[in-house]
């Protein structure tokens, strides 16, 4: 049996909404699963020659776990990546990996796990539950757990709208970056962030784009992570300049999200100078909103795709 799954980038956080929001984008790995007798990993494109190709393999750890979850015994997996989102990068690689392993490994065993249950097995492998949900479910997504499972709902993204990615060229540790945060917050800054991200939520879904620039403001990881992205206030204020609507950190960093009215021309060649510079080269990637989430894609002499 073989399956290829498709999973999108994702940029968590949006600013405000630290460890509750994803947005899913354009911009997807792709993988072939076969099950074999034991395990062979190819890797094309982003992270080939870096990423492991062994047992250990993020990819191959989450089909595992999909075929463990599903009780069915684990022989191995014939695996091939094409990947597209560099990693690192606070772009949702690591998420990617873990949802298109589970969702590759669940197709495999014929499907036997719904979405939540996929949901929760990620969240708990990533250790918190934004990239994942964005990678499974498409769209701009809000998740939380409740007990032991996430709880999640996704959102349509006012078509008008268009991101710009800046990559930097250099990469990031998720763990320095959240080591960066302080144990606790005054209720100022946990008032000031939850006004915010509702205003955020609310602007995208009733198209008040003109709010973004405040409801995408925040205080609970940002200011901190500007010590180790001292380019940042730079790139976010170019990107304003450029006519950005709004501007964040990607998730834990390096790379920098904004939000642009229409498709932002202009935006992204503001943010790339901005970065170069403070001394540091990037691209910036246009992307439009992922809508479908992971996908398990026809595979020769399969059946009709099911996520
Ligand atoms: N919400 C997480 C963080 C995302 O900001 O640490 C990491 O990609």
């Amino acid at each position: 049996m073989r399956v290829r799954v498709r999973v999108p980038a994702t940029s968590a956080n949006l600013g405000p909404g630290f460890d509750v929001l994803g947005l899913a984008l354009a911009l997807h790995n792709e993988m072939d699963f076969e099950e074999s007798e034991g395990v062979a990993v190819s890797i094309e494109g982003e992270g080939a020659g870096r990423l492991a190709t062994g047992a250990d393999n993020v990819v191959v750890k989450g089909a595992r776990m999909a075929f463990q979850a599903a009780g069915r015994p684990w022989r191995g997996v014939r695996l091939r990546c094409v990947n597209r989102i560099p990693p690192s990068r606070g772009l949702g690689s690591s998420a990617a990996a873990w949802v298109g392993g589970l969702v590759g490994g669940n197709a495999l065993c014929g499907a036997p796990l719904d979405r939540d249950a996929l949901l929760t097995l990620a969240a708990r492998a990533e250790g918190h539950p934004d990239n994942v949900t964005a990678a499974l479910l498409g769209g701009l997504t809000v998740s939380c757990w409740a007990g032991d499972r996430v709880a999640a709902a996704s959102l349509p993204v006012p078509a008008d709208l268009s991101w710009v990615v800046l990559v930097p060229e250099a990469e990031g540790s998720t763990a320095e970056a959240r080591a960066a945060l302080p144990e606790g917050y005054s209720r100022a800054d946990a008032v000031f962030n939850l006004q915010r991200v509702s205003l955020l939520v609310a602007a995208l879904a009733t198209g008040r784009s003109d709010l973004l620039g405040v409801a995408m403001e925040d205080r609970l990881h940002q200011p901190y992570r500007a010590k180790l992205f001292p380019w940042l206030a730079g790139v976010i204020l170019a990107a304003v300049r450029a006519g950005a609507l709004a501007c964040a950190l990607s998730g834990a960093g390096p790379s920098v999200l904004a939000v642009a009215q229409g498709p932002g021309e202009g935006v992204g060649r503001a943010m790339e100078e901005a970065l170069r510079r403070a001394g540091l080269a990037g691209r910036a990637l246009a992307l439009a909103t992922d809508t479908t989430g992971a996908r398990v894609e026809q595979a020769a002499g399969q059946g009709a795709p099911e996520t």
